[in-house]
C-alpha cells in the first residue's frame, strides 16, 4: 500500500480479525484454475451456498476465507466465538449428503458449481465431520420446531460439512442491480473518497417503510454517512422479492433522502431468520464493509413470534465494545402517532396504542392482495406505488 493510501485508511474501521480477505482469483491464476476445475470432483451449491461462497472470498465474512471447520463450527454454536476467540455468532458451512462426501478426499481440492453448471469457485477440502442438526437448531434458532424457516432449511440439509478455504471464479449474476453489487473493498474505498468517517449500515430485508425511514435519519442526523444495505441473497417466499425492494429503495433515496450522504448498495447473503444471532452476525459483517456504526431495530432479523423484540439488543450489549469493534445503534419500536403527528417510538411518544399507525408484514400483504392503498403515515406513495404494481402484477 503506498504511503499516501495509509494514510487515507488510517480513519477506516479495521475489518474484523484485522485483515480483509481477498480470494478472488483474476487473469491468468482464474484461468488456470478454470481450467483445474474440469477435472475436479464437483459439488453443485444452492442458493445460500453460492451466496456465502461469494460473501467469503470478497472479504464479506473475514476473517473466514472458506467454510468452517469442526474447531470453528463448534465454538460458534456453543459459545458465539470463533476456535479464535474472535466473537461469531453464525455457523457458515457448506454441508453434503453424506453419499456425495464419501469419495472426497481431505487435501484435495473440488469444484463449487452453481446448479446450471458453471463452475462458480474451488473448495481446498480440509475436513469433513458429521454434526447434529437439533442441537444446531436448537442453539442458533433457539427453536427445533420445523416451520422456523431457518431450521426448516436445516433440517433438509445434508448430514456431512465440508470445510476448508474458498476460491471464487465467477459469481451468479444480479438481476435488475448489478451495479449496486459493491464488495467490501469497494464500499471503503467509497467512504475513502466521500470522506466518511461514520458510516452507520441499515440491514433490512423488507421495503422501506416510515419506521425504518425514520430510524435510519436519526443515525444520519449523527453520522457522515448512511449504507442502506438490502439483503438480496434467499429469503423465505412470502418476503417481497429483492428486486422489487430494490425499486422501493431507489424510489425513497431518491425522493426523501440527500442522495449524497446515501451509500446504496446490495448485501448478497443469505437470510437465516436466526433473531439475535443474525443481527450481531449482520453488525460483524457489516464491519468488513467499512461501517463505524449498525442500526439495530424492533425484532432484527426475526420471524414469526421466535424471538423476544429486543433479544438482539439484549445479545449485542452481552460483548464487549472492543470484541464487537462496530458500535450498534440501538432503537425501539417505531410507528406514526396520530397524536404527535409525526413518526416516533415508545422512547419518545407518550401517547397510547390506539393513536399508532402500525401494520404487520402479514397485514401489509393482505392490503396489497387485496389492491388496497397502503396509508401514507405507514409507506411513501412513491413506495407504495412500486409495491401495488408489483402486487397487481402477481
Ligand atoms: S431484518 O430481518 O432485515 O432485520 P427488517 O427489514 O424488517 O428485518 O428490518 C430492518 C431493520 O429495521 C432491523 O434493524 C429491524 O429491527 C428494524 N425495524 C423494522 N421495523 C421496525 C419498527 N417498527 N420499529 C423499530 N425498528 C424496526
Amino acid at each position: 500500500m503506498a504511503a499516501s493510501d495509509s494514510r487515507r485508511d488510517a480513519g477506516l474501521i479495521p475489518p474484523h480479525g484485522g485483515r480483509l480477505v481477498d480470494r478472488v482469483l483474476t487473469g491468468e491464476a482464474r484461468q488456470e484454475a478454470l481450467a483445474q476445475a474440469v477435472e475436479l470432483p464437483k459439488i453443485s451449491l444452492n442458493a445460500r451456498a453460492m451466496s456465502d461462497l461469494e460473501l467469503l472470498a470478497t472479504g464479506g465474512l473475514s476473517p473466514l476465507e472458506g467454510f468452517m471447520g469442526e474447531a470453528d463450527y463448534r465454538r460458534v454454536l456453543h459459545e458465539m466465538r470463533l476456535a479464535s476467540g474472535l466473537v461469531w455468532t453464525l455457523p457458515i458451512t457448506l454441508a453434503v449428503k453424506r453419499d456425495a462426501a464419501q469419495p472426497l478426499k481431505q487435501g484435495s481440492a473440488v469444484a463449487l458449481i452453481a446448479p446450471w453448471e458453471d463452475v462458480l469457485g474451488i473448495l481446498h477440502l480440509e475436513e469433513r465431520y458429521e454434526y447434529d442438526r437439533s442441537q444446531e437448531a436448537r442453539l442458533v434458532y433457539g427453536t427445533e420446531d420445523p416451520a422456523h424457516p431457518g431450521v426448516a432449511y436445516l433440517l433438509g440439509r445434508g448430514e456431512v460439512l465440508l470445510g476448508g478455504p474458498v476460491d471464487l471464479l465467477q459469481r451468479p449474476a444480479l438481476r435488475g442491480f448489478e451495479e449496486f453489487r459493491l464488495d467490501p473493498a469497494d464500499t471503503r474505498a467509497l467512504f475513502r473518497e466521500l470522506g466518511w468517517r461514520t458510516v452507520a449500515a441499515f440491514q433490512t430485508r423488507n421495503p422501506i417503510h416510515r419506521s425504518h425511514e425514520y430510524i435510519q435519519k436519526c443515525a444520519l442526523e449523527l453520522m457522515d454517512g448512511l449504507l442502506i444495505h438490502p439483503l438480496v441473497g434467499k429469503t423465505k417466499l412470502d418476503d417481497v422479492p429483492s428486486e422489487v425492494r430494490f425499486r422501493c429503495y431507489r424510489a425513497l433515496v431518491q425522493h426523501y433522502f440527500p442522495e449524497d450522504r446515501i451509500a446504496l448498495a446490495v448485501f448478497p447473503g443469505a437470510m437465516r431468520y436466526a433473531g439475535p444471532r443474525e443481527a450481531a452476525f449482520h453488525a460483524l459483517v457489516r464491519k468488513n464493509y467499512g461501517c463505524t456504526h449498525f442500526i439495530v431495530g424492533r425484532d432484527a432479523a426475526g420471524v414469526g413470534n421466535y424471538y423476544a423484540p429486543y433479544a438482539a439488543h439484549d445479545l449485542l450489549r452481552s460483548f464487549r465494545r472492543d470484541e464487537l469493534g462496530i458500535e450498534p445503534l440501538f432503537f425501539m419500536e417505531t410507528f406514526f402517532c396520530r397524536r404527535c403527528a409525526a413518526v416516533v417510538s415508545t422512547k419518545t411518544c407518550p401517547h397510547g396504542a390506539a393513536e399508532r399507525v402500525a401494520l404487520s408484514g402479514t397485514r401489509v400483504r393482505e392490503l396489497l392482495r387485496r389492491g388496497d392503498p397502503l396509508p401514507p403515515e405507514f409507506t411513501r406513495p412513491e413506495v407504495a406505488a412500486v409495491l401495488a404494481e408489483w402486487a397487481q402484477s402477481r
